[in-house]
Parts: structure tokens; sequence; C-alpha cells
């Protein structure tokens, strides 16, 4: 039994903290000085300009790239993460999820698969070769996968960006679904409209640093550096030429 009085007390313990991390390939300083601490909660959401540094935060937090200076503490082994394209292994749908829940190191039975491919409405396709599914159907594929090993946190880097509306609207329900589970979502996305959907929280990064954190509700409303505001400004004037 755990003491009520302690857990009331004590403070959420972190699932990723990472301390002054510094990315550096050759002579460029991608990430700079990046200090974080990432808790249990609602959705987080990276935000910038392209070449920010998002793909690159994403890679140290999941163990992917190692930072050049600081630290970056995470348990990896309850990590998931999904890229903007997935390779899916030459076999079927259903066979791809068994490989996933085996490399894991769970039961990997008939009833665990379909429930996995359950959660992202792909169980009408589970004897279907997984390379021949539509570019929304392997996400949701990929979603699957990562999503079997049951992990603390499921990394996504900007995973509907090659996906029409309705396909974006499928992986946005998967992934708020998972949230309301208790899964931290921690995702990168150029579309503002799916960071006000979906963000608790916003991380925004300008020149490899994170120059802002605000609830999503006041980032979008009064965002408070001028990098974010520039930006949030920029997409607006884009955003409403392609309407007109
Ligand atoms: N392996 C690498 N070697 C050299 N430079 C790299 C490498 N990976 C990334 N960079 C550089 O680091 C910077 C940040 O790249 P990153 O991919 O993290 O940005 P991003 O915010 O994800 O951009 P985008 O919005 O286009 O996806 C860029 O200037 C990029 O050219
Ligand atoms: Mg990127």
């Amino acid at each position: 039994m755990q003491d009520k009085r302690t857990d009331k007390n004590a403070a959420p313990q972190p699932l990723l903290r990472l301390c002054n991390a510094s990315l550096r390939y050759g002579v460029v300083d991608v990430l700079q000085d990046v200090c974080l601490e990432i808790s249990a909660g609602g959705p987080v959401i990276l935000m910038g300009p392209n070449g920010s540094g998002k793909t690159s935060l994403l890679k140290l937090m999941m163990g992917l790239a190692a930072p050049s200076s600081g630290d970056v503490d995470c348990a990896r082994s309850q990590v998931s993460f999904v890229f903007q394209k997935s390779v899916m292994l030459r076999r079927s749908v259903a066979a791809n999820v068994a490989f996933a829940l085996q490399a894991a190191g769970l039961p990997a039975n008939d009833k665990a698969v379909r429930a996995a491919l359950d959660r992202v409405g792909l169980s009408h396709l589970a004897q279907r070769p997984a390379r021949r599914l539509s570019g929304g159907e392997q996400q949701r594929l990929a979603l699957a996968r990562a999503l079997s090993r049951n992990p603390a946190i499921l990394f996504l880097d900007e995973p509907t960006a090659s996906l029409d509306p309705a396909q974006t609207k499928a992986v946005e329900d998967i992934v708020q679904a998972s949230a309301a589970m208790g899964v931290k979502i921690v995702m990168s996305t150029h579309d503002i409209g799916q960071a006000r959907r979906l963000g608790s929280e916003v991380l925004f990064l300008a020149h490899g640093r994170l120059v802002e954190r605000a609830p999503a509700a006041s980032f979008f409303n009064k965002p408070e550096s001028p990098e974010a505001q520039r930006f949030l400004a920029g997409e607006l004037v884009i955003s409403q030429e392609a309407l007109s």
C-alpha cells in the first residue's frame, strides 16, 4: 500500500528531464541549452519554424541522438514513437503488430493483436499486406504498433503531415483517445489548428532554443516571445491566403 499522505504531498515525478542539453553536428549548433521537464498530463505540442530543431529535440528525448553536452534523463523502455512516414514490414498488418508486441516482450497472440488493431480501427484489414495500405492507414498501423507496448510516452513527429483531412482526423482521434487513457503525448506539428485541437501545452522552438513554454490556450491567445508572435502572425497570413 502506498502512503496517501506522502503521495499527496509529493511533486509528480517527471517522465523526462533535459538539463542544459545541446546538440551539435560538426560546427552547427542544432539545439542549445534546452532545459525541460515533462510530467504526466495532457498532450505537449512542439512548434517552431522549419529547421528550428523540433525533430532534433524529439530525437534527443527518444534517445535516438545523444546530447553533445548536458543531460537527457528518460526511461527508454517506456517510450514509443511514430514519424511522419513509417516503415512497414513486408508482412500482413496483423504480423506487423505481432512483431511489435514480441519486440516489447509482450504476448503476441491473436487477442492482443486484435485489441491493438481495434484501437486504431484497422481490424478489418488485418490480413492485408501492410505495404499496400494507404498513407493514412499506414500511420494508423504505426500507431497501433507504437501503442501496443503500452508506452508511458508516445513521441510523434508530424504524424499527419502528408495526410488528407479525414485521415488526419482519424489520427487525431487516436491521439486523443490515447491521451485520455494516460499516455503522455509529445508531438511536433506545423498545423496550428491541430495544435489547438490537441494541445494542452506548447513548447516553442526557434533557432535551436526553447524560447517559450505555455499552456496552449495562453500560447495561442497571447504568445509572449517575439519569435512565437511572428510565427503565429505569419501562419495566420498564410492560412488566410489559402482560404481566399
Ligand atoms: N544529421 C545532421 N547533420 C547536420 N545538420 C543537421 C542534421 N540533422 C539536422 N540538422 C540541422 O539541424 C537543424 C534543425 O533540424 P530539425 O530537423 O531538427 O528541424 P525541424 O524543426 O524538425 O524542421 P522541420 O520543420 O523542417 O521538420 C537544421 O538546420 C538541420 O539542417
Ligand atoms: Mg522536423
